[in-house]
């Protein structure tokens, strides 16, 4: 067996030639005039991506340093902030609340099921004397592969001043994101699911609006202070010394996707999920999210009675080196994730169908084989 992995999981994300092939290139001096010239292209493509011309600023960090520093930057010790979750990196957004004591509300949805845009603008607005400072969410759970309507919540709360605080980690490149549009003040994403580069560079981008907040925020922060790391973007660099060969890796990936537009780029992880959907309904599974905010990065799906996810991730790993994830939360033991985000072909999803066909016929569960397959394909050759 070759040691090529098809990597269907919601991020990391296997890495394009070109993106290889940057990453090869010999170190530059991170405070010289190449790594500023790649910073700013890197910045300048990631506003293309973003739909914003606010400021992006670049951290060197996972996506949660980043979540992170969106909230300890904004928001003060005993601020009032609303956090909607609706799977496992939400209850994380409210765990960094808690960790620096936000007076942080949690509006807990079903997991499997999007946010519900009336109840928090009916919050919102019986916060007449705007307590409130900031609506936290996701754009997308990766845990349960639902997709959140941000638009109706950035839209739809008017004049209330709180700030929109969004993780876009496993959104951006792969959903439709207007920051500027919809007024969303901060956006956080991540180097390595669809902006299909390595892991290690985090991103967020900061409205006029919420950097007012940020000057006057008396928080203590050191490595995640973003007034300091808008100062050295000035001129072209980070304070601490960054991620050089990610860094690379991104310019060359965010530069693919500008070269495709945007838009088409998200429409193609719409067309991969529906493809998956009808795939995984011809093999008469069950979806954890409804077709209305199924997400365009992961699918969940439910297992059949007495079959666990490991019965399916070992032997698609072993016997085709097919990577699926497993479920995540109160889903842990009985879904499986499939990622369809980033670097893929529809060929990859075919292959995934086709072999879990085979591990699910193995672990007893009856089909006819080709069912899944040709679900999909019937899809395709409407679509294509
Ligand atoms: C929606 C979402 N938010 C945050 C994170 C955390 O990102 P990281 O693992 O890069 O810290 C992830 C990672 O999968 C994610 O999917």
């Amino acid at each position: 067996m070759s040691d090529f992995q098809y990597f269907m999981i919601p991020g990391p994300t296997q890495l394009p030639p070109d993106v290889l092939g940057a990453l090869s290139a010999p170190m530059v001096n991170h405070r010289g005039p190449e790594f500023k010239e790649i910073m700013d292209k890197i910045h300048s493509n990631l506003q293309t991506i973003y739909k914003t011309k606010n400021d992006i600023i670049t951290l060197t960090c996972s996506g949660s340093g980043a979540l992170e520093a969106s909230i300890v930057n904004f928001l003060n010790k005993g601020d009032k902030a609303l956090v909607i979750s609706i799977g496992n990196f939400g209850q994380r957004y409210f765990t960094i609340c808690q960790k620096y004591g936000i007076d942080a509300e949690l509006i807990d949805f079903a997991w499997g099921e999007a946010l519900d845009p009336e109840i928090v603008l009916a919050k919102l607005a019986a916060d007449t004397k705007h307590e409130i400072k900031a609506v936290i969410m996701q754009h997308n759970e990766t845990s349960t592969g639902v997709y959140n309507n941000i638009k109706a919540i950035a839209e739809g709360k008017k004049d209330h001043p709180a700030l929109t605080i969004v993780d876009a980690v496993s959104s951006l490149g792969a959903c439709p994101l207007e920051t500027d549009a919809w007024g969303l003040d901060i956006v956080v994403s991540a180097s390595q699911k669809a902006l299909m580069a390595p892991p290690g560079l985090a991103f967020i981008s900061v409205s006029e609006r919420a950097w007012k907040i940020a000057e006057s925020c008396t928080n203590n922060r050191f490595y995640f202070d973003l007034l300091n790391a808008r100062e050295f973007k000035k001129i072209g660099q980070t304070p601490f010394t960054p991620s050089v060969t990610v860094a690379y890796g991104v310019l060359a990936a965010t530069e693919r996707i500008v070269k495709q537009g945007i838009d088409n780029y998200v429409a193609e992880h719409f067309l991969r999920r529906d493809v998956v959907r009808a795939g995984i309904r011809g093999l008469g599974l069950q979806l954890l999210a409804d077709d209305d905010c199924a997400s365009p990065a992961v699918t969940t799906i439910l297992l059949p009675e007495g079959i666990k996810p490991e019965d399916i991730r070992e032997p698609m790993r072993t016997k085709f080196n097919i990577i699926i994830a497993g479920g995540m939360g109160k889903y842990k033991d009985t879904t499986i994730r499939i990622g369809h985000i980033g670097f893929m072909n529809m060929g990859d999803i075919l292959v995934t169908l086709a072999c879990l066909e085979m591990v699910l016929k193995q672990n007893g569960y009856e089909l006819e084989l080709g069912c899944g397959v040709a679900a999909a394909q019937k899809l395709l050759m409407e679509k294509l």
